[in-house]
């Protein structure tokens, strides 16, 4: 089954070989991508959709996102905003509402996250475990994740659980021990909140070192709340993503920009903290490479929205409207080491959104409205 896209006034493609394109088309054969080029050359195919002058642009790839949890934090937002800080501590309230759902709650839990993502121009999301921290709880969160996405990640170190209050190494020991061992069969990747009051930059490594021995690619939860070790772990070790980068030192800067580890921005999670947000500009000026994602978690940012992000980024972040979008889709596929999606080439995957505009500069211009028109994904309209 074939599909010609038609009367797209603007064209995204995340390509350098073809740019930005207008007056253009695309055809989607199954879930690939089979043509590119301007609408008067476009061949025929089985069916047709003509988007009458509509910016279309890749889907978005939210590289970091923790939907697979039970019960709100709303009363500690609430609280928040009355003057609280935040912590991280309100995680632990998390995982005990986790631990006690069952698997269809947890299930229709992830599903009604996934369908707001898509809703709002999401085609590939990545989810973390890390409500459970036991091992069954953390092996069900990710074989309910794995059962709607490939880009799963074991977030085992995301506190120290209850139970094991003063005794961390010893969670540390389960957690690249035993835990890591039963989840494999369920994550592409591993992850770790190395912050103060979570991991510190020893335990880190240690989890992270066992997660790669067992043939998991690397993420980190970095530099959030605090200077850290972490940014430069990430660097050492040669994480996909060091992610969050909101206090980071002009050595942590360096050390991303001699690398291929992408520098992953949630700004979700510092309107929702009222925080500080991370200078995505000076990271760009320095050559790293940024992705935008939404974070979603029940704490600290608990949006799907990736136009909110865009728009939070180009106005807070100092972000181009076009760094913005390149950040949510390539950035984001970037992030999980993925060429086949970000990006609309002969090839790749069809994914796509096409805008109730008429250019991808609205995504920013027009914050809170609902922009996204029809969103492909492997090539079926959603
Ligand atoms: O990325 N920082 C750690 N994890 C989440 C917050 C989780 C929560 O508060 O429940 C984050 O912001
Ligand atoms: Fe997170």
């Amino acid at each position: 089954m074939s599909l010609l896209v038609t009367g797209i006034g603007e064209l995204v493609t995340n390509d350098p070989a073809t740019g930005t394109l207008h007056d253009a088309a695309l055809v989607a054969d199954g879930e690939r991508i089979a043509w590119i080029g301007p609408a008067a050359q476009a061949p025929a195919a089985d069916d047709r959709l003509d988007v009458q002058g509509r910016a279309v642009i890749p889907g978005f790839v939210d590289s970091h996102a923790h939907p697979v949890f039970a019960g709100d934090r709303a009363a500690e937002f609430a609280a928040r905003m009355a003057g609280e800080p935040y912590t991280g501590g309100g995680i632990r309230t998390t995982v005990a509402a986790t631990r006690a759902a069952g698997d269809d709650d947890l299930r229709s839990g992830i599903r009604r996250l996934l369908t707001e993502m898509r809703r709002q121009g999401t085609t590939t999301v990545e989810m973390k475990s890390g409500y459970g921290l036991t091992v069954a709880d953390e092996v069900r969160s990710l074989r309910l994740a794995a059962e709607v996405t490939p880009e799963t990640t074991f977030l085992g170190a995301h506190v120290v659980p209850a139970e094991y209050a003063g005794r961390p190494d010893d969670y540390v020991a389960l957690v690249s021990g035993p835990m890591l061992e039963a989840v494999t069969p369920y994550a592409r990747w591993v992850d770790v909140f190395c912050e103060r009051g979570a991991f510190d930059g020893d335990q880190a490594r240690a989890i992270l070192t066992a997660g790669a021995k067992a043939g998991l690619g690397l993420r980190i939860h970095a530099n959030q709340l605090g200077a850290g070790p972490g940014v430069r772990l990430a660097v050492e070790l040669g994480a996909a993503s060091a992610d969050h980068c909101t206090h980071l030192s002009d050595a942590d800067v360096d050390a991303l920009a001699g690398s291929d580890t992408v520098a992953t921005l949630l700004p979700g999670a510092e309107f929702s903290t009222r925080s500080p947000y991370p200078d995505a500009r000076r990271l760009l000026d320095a050559g790293v490479t940024v992705a935008l994602a939404t974070d979603c978690n029940p704490g600290s940012s608990y949006t799907t929205s990736m136009p909110f992000c865009i728009a939070l980024a180009v106005r807070d972040m100092r972000m181009t409207p076009a760094e913005a979008v390149w950040a949510a889709t390539a950035g984001g596929a970037r992030a999980l080491r993925r060429d086949d999606v970000g990006v609309l080439r002969v090839g790749a995957r069809a994914d796509l959104v096409v805008l109730d505009a008429p250019s991808h500069l609205h995504l920013a211009y027009r914050p809170g409205v609902p922009l996204i028109s029809t969103v492909l994904h492997d090539g079926v309209p959603q």
